[in-house]
């Protein structure tokens, strides 16, 4: 039994010195190196390069190092039966939650406007909102879309959340299902996008949706870049049916530098790290489904293969 790790960026070392400083005798190899692909029985992966899942013959579980899975779905040499687990840590959902209370606070603060007059030297006030006036609406209301409704309440914000099944969450409005849609938009100020991606999410954030949402609406996408129907989002933008937008996603990553969005007045960007894996809070439950693998017992933060999330 051995892991590999896969993925395409600089922290191959960081996650393999992280599973050995917990548990020394570990066999951890990464995908780089020369290894033995049938001894591999977990793969703990981030953005693997396409196909890279189909060399190994054994393999029991595929990890994702990140709380999103859609990556996984989108491989078709990926194995069709192992098991999909995916992160569920405290930090990831903290970490998401305080980025979107900067932004939300930036914006109503007129933080965004401000960037963009500095440039050209303008000095405009301009009338600035109070957090007690502000609805803001969470679409998904899993691990980091209900902490951030909750903590959102806390600092005195109105919050309503959507998501598919009915959920209570205190003080918080919630809506599900199609039919709770429209309601939900109709009154969320501030719209912050924490859904999976999936076949039913993919391209929600679009025209249509827009329209259903109070003029002048902000959007914050923080989830995955294939919710947002990127021309969509700028025509409603140009034409002031929105007020601005954060994303923190993209179709493409890095952002191509021809993309319309990086010289948007009225789009703030952040190159996808609203919420990062913490190695050290995340190694645990690794090697805990490492170790579950080893007995055959249930996994732990198990994805749905049916409903990808
Ligand atoms: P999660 O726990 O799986 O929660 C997903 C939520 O979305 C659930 O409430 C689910 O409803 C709802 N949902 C799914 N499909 C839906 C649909 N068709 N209609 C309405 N609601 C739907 O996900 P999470 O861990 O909170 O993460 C959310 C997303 O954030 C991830 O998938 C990932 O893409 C993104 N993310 C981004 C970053 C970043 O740095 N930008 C970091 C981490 C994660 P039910 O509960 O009723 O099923
Ligand atoms: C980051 O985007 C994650 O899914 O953890």
């Amino acid at each position: 039994m051995a892991i590999v790790i896969i993925r395409q960026d600089d922290k191959i070392d960081v996650w393999k010195q992280a599973l050995l400083n917990r548990s020394p005798n570990l066999k951890v190899y990464s995908y780089l190196e020369e290894h033995p692909k049938e001894e591999i029985t977990m793969a703990l992966i981030w953005k693997h390069p396409i196909g890279s899942l189909a060399q190994y013959p054994n393999l029991k579980c595929i990890a994702s190092a990140g709380a999103g899975v859609d990556y996984i779905f989108d491989d078709p040499d990926a194995p069709q039966h192992v098991p999909i687990t995916r992160v569920i840590d405290p930090f990831l959902a903290s970490d998401m939650s305080e980025h979107v209370l900067a932004l939300i606070l930036a914006e109503i603060k007129n933080f965004n406007t401000y960037r963009v007059q500095q440039a050209s030297q303008e000095w405009k006030p301009k009338n600035y909102k109070r957090i007690k006036d502000i609805t803001v609406g969470i679409m998904g209301l899993g691990e980091l879309g209900s902490l951030t409704a909750l903590d959102l309440k806390k600092v005195g914000f109105s919050v309503q959340g959507w998501s598919k099944t009915k959920k209570d969450l205190k003080d918080v409005s919630t809506f599900s299902g199609k039919e709770g849609l429209k309601p939900f938009l109709s009154s969320s100020q501030i719209l912050v996008c924490l859904l999976p991606l999936t076949p039913e999410t993919e391209g929600i954030l679009n025209k249509e949706l827009f329209l259903q949402l109070p003029k002048g609406a902000y959007i914050i996408n923080v989830a995955r870049g294939g919710h947002l129907v990127d021309h969509d989002l700028i025509a409603a933008l140009d034409n002031n049916l929105l007020s601005g937008a954060s994303l923190d996603v993209y179709h493409q990553e890095p952002l191509p530098v021809s993309h319309p969005f990086w010289n948007h007045p009225k789009i703030f960007m952040t190159p996808h790290y609203a919420s990062v894996s913490d190695t050290n809070s995340v190694v645990p439950q690794i090697i805990e489904n490492y170790e579950r693998l080893q007995i055959g017992t249930v996994l732990l933060n198990q994805v749905d293969r049916i409903k990808r999330y």
